[in-house]
């Protein structure tokens, strides 16, 4: 009996600690699918291309394509681009999505400007949210249909959802069946990433402390009902910052600590968080996300050794939290969303414009320092490239002097995202 006792003690903990995630692609520097050595040198010349300035934000796959969105900065040609799953080379090209001449027009609003946070639902839709520029272009959502590669809707948010104001902790809602977005207030909501429950489930939404170290809960019915002062509930202390948050069909809420590991916990029972992945190198967020195989792809990306990106995957045997596992008799999960679940055409999107308000609140601060240095009479000038995801300058007359906004974004990765999570209302 002992042995067989032992093994089965051995098989439960093998299964309760981390998963068994394969490198599938690795990359020292990423390179564009460019149309020709010409424009790519061109590109080079004219300052748009400078491949060190490449840094994958988000993550979302669907049917042997995964989709990356890369942080807005100068020398990014596109934010939002592509690969196979089964490219031949272990360091693919990215391939810009949909095509090339929808993103080099800088000034033209139509097209995607700064890509954040993209989700692919169930019947093969992108959703991508965009940021704008500071000069003219507003925030949007697109949504393309994968199958065409269009863009099957555009939805430019109004002032009175996102605005430039000191008002600064809400939720957006936008519902695709009336093609409309509005804001849910809270009181201290103030996060970093977000998630849903499960489609039969949908209960809660989750979302992690941008400073302090927990995950709470908002109703889904009080957001439906636009209440304006949503309660949150603490369900949870953590032990590090958390960045990127999701779910799976059966309640398994994803998510990373510190940027160095990714936790999972059980929804439908008491708090409780065990670890899948851990990267004690990495100091970018982890980007993590699933396909339909049921597999959980995980992007890990480090400054200061090769390679600076790895993409791997483990089989997890589970989808997102947009498909309907049941379990049947057998006690196995099956997927039972059909590729064409008519509810999803009354699907609803909840977007967490995290970006913008801490965007706000930093500009705000650096209002505040540019004040008092301006006051003090002393400030410093220092040569330094910006980071231009922040945009102060659209809120402030006069831009502030870059060396302040460096010192107030100094930890870029716990204050900014913004992520798309999507309800079925
Ligand atoms: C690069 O782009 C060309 C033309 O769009 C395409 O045929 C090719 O498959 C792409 N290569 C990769 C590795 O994606
Ligand atoms: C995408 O386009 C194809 C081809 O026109 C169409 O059959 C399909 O229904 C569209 N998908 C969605 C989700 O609208
Ligand atoms: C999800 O499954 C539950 C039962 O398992 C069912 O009641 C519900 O209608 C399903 N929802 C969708 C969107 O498929
Ligand atoms: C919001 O609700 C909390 C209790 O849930 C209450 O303490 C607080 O005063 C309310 N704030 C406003 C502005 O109504
Ligand atoms: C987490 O910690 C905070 C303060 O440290 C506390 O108010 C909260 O109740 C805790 N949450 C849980 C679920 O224990």
């Amino acid at each position: 009996m002992a042995p067989l006792y032992f093994l089965i003690v051995y098989l439960l903990c093998a299964s309760a600690t981390t998963l068994d995630f394969k490198s599938v692609f690795e990359w020292n520097s990423f390179e564009f699918n460019w149309t020709s050595e010409d424009s790519r040198e061109k590109a080079v010349k004219d300052g748009r291309y400078k491949p060190e300035k490449i840094e994958p934000r988000f993550l979302a796959l669907h049917e042997g394509k995964i989709f990356l969105s890369l942080s807005k900065q100068n020398g990014v040609p596109a934010t939002l681009v592509w690969l196979s799953t089964d490219a031949s080379s272990t360091s693919p090209t990215l391939n810009p999505y949909p095509s090339w001449p929808n993103q080099q027009e800088k000034t033209n609003c139509d097209k995607i400007v700064s890509a954040r946070g993209i989700e692919v639902d169930t019947i093969g839709r992108l959703w991508a949210l965009d940021d704008g520029s500071e000069e003219d272009c507003s925030p949007k959502l697109v949504i393309f249909n994968l199958t065409k590669n269009s863009v099957e809707l555009s939805h430019l948010f109004p002032d009175s959802t996102v605005s430039l104001s000191f008002s600064c902790r809400y939720l957006v809602v936008f519902s695709l069946r009336e093609k409309k977005s509005w804001r849910v207030e809270a009181q201290k909501i103030r996060s970093n990433a977000i998630a849903l429950s499960p489609m039969n489930r949908r209960r809660h939404l989750y979302l992690s402390g941008s400073d302090r170290r927990d995950l709470s809960t908002v109703s889904i019915p009080e957001i439906r009902a636009g209440e304006k002062n949503l309660s949150l509930t603490s369900v949870g202390n953590t032990t590090g910052l958390t960045n990127r948050m999701i779910m799976d069909e059966r309640g398994n809420l994803y998510f990373d600590l510190s940027l160095k590991s990714v936790v999972w916990w059980d929804t439908n029972r008491p708090f409780n968080k065990e670890q899948i992945y851990e990267e004690g190198r990495s100091n970018r967020p982890l980007l993590f996300a699933f396909d339909t195989n049921g597999n959980l792809w995980l992007m890990a990306q480090f400054t200061d050794q090769t390679p600076k990106s790895r993409l791997s995957r483990a089989a997890i045997g589970v989808k997102n939290y947009l498909y309907n596992a049941s379990i049947d008799s057998s006690g196995t999960s099956k997927y039972v969303n059909g590729k064409k679940h008519q509810d999803l055409l009354v699907l609803n999107i909840i977007l967490s414009i995290w970006n913008v308000f801490n965007l706000i609140s930093t500009a705000f601060q650096i209002y505040w320092f540019h004040r008092m240095k301006k006051w003090q009479d002393s400030i410093a000038e220092t040569e330094t490239e910006g980071d231009q995801i922040f945009r102060p300058s659209a809120i402030l007359p006069n831009k502030p002097p870059e060396p302040i906004y460096e010192e107030i974004d100094s930890a870029p990765y716990s204050s900014m995202q913004n992520t798309i999570v999507k309800s079925k209302m």
